[in-house]
């Protein structure tokens, strides 16, 4: 799959069916992590990979049950080494590039799934202690952080596209103040502008469609009585 296809067509799954993941297939995708670009190649992440139901269970439990831990067939727990990153970049290092590096090799880790035809879910909300805890992070006085949690498996669902926010508002040029008001005819490039407004049209559609089954039935509901009332009627006449 072409990469620019892989980054668009990705999307979080939540809800995976019962199939175990290939060993094969996880080795890929903790490699694709570990190709992450880092602060100075520091590559101070460590990535847990859980695969045993019970202890998948026991981390849904500090994920606030989230539903995407509860179907997943493996977890990833990406960690950080945040002294490693402070001996080298001081506090800068320690807060910011530790975070960014382990956010690099996740995100490359829910491509690269995608890619093999798995579902992910990025979780960020769980409990740091519980977590920490139960995989006896500060083993060997060598201090890791747990910064996410990729929940993977076979999609069981294909969720619709989110809402994205405008490329025109996010993109400024050469200045913070200037933007452009359609960047498509500042770079040249329709394609897309043009995905965008097809996908606007279908979503439009599907509103109108749904808008009108509505409506229909709605009518339906209230005329059907009197039709039925009108050939009754006709018939007692004969
Ligand atoms: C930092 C971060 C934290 C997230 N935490 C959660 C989470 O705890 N639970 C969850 O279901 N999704 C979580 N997500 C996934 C987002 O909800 C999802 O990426 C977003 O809704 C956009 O949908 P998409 O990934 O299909 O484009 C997280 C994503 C990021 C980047």
């Amino acid at each position: 799959m072409d990469v620019l296809e892989c980054i668009r067509t990705r999307r979080t799954i939540r809800k995976f069916t019962e199939q175990p993941v290939e060993f094969g297939k996880l080795s890929k995708i903790l490699e694709a992590g570990t190709l992450s670009p880092s602060a100075g190649n520091l590559q101070n992440w460590r990535f847990i990979l859980v695969t045993e139901k019970p202890l998948i269970r026991q981390i849904y439990e500090h994920c606030m049950r989230q539903e995407a831990v509860y179907h997943a067939q493996a977890v990833i727990i990406v960690c950080s080494m945040d002294n490693k990153a402070e001996m080298m970049y001081g506090l800068r290092g320690k807060r910011l590039y530790s975070v960014q590096n382990c956010a690099c090799a996740a995100e490359n880790m829910l491509l690269a799934a995608h890619s093999l035809g798995l579902g992910a879910c990025w979780i960020g909300a769980f409990d740091e202690d519980k977590i920490d805890s139960m995989f006896d992070m500060t083993y060997n006085q060598k201090d890791v952080r747990p910064q996410m949690i990729i929940a993977l498996g076979y999609p069981a669902e294909k969720p619709r596209p989110p809402k994205r926010v405008d490329m025109a508002s996010v993109v400024h040029f050469n200045q913070y103040a200037l933007k452009a008001k359609y960047p498509h005819i500042v770079f040249r490039d329709y394609s897309v502008e043009w995905q965008k407004q097809a996908r606007e049209i279908e979503e439009s559609s599907e509103k109108l469609v749904k808008k009108f089954k509505k409506g229909a039935k709605k009518l339906w509901k209230k005329i059907e009585p009197k039709i039925k009332n009108f050939f009754e009627s006709n018939k007692s006449k004969k």
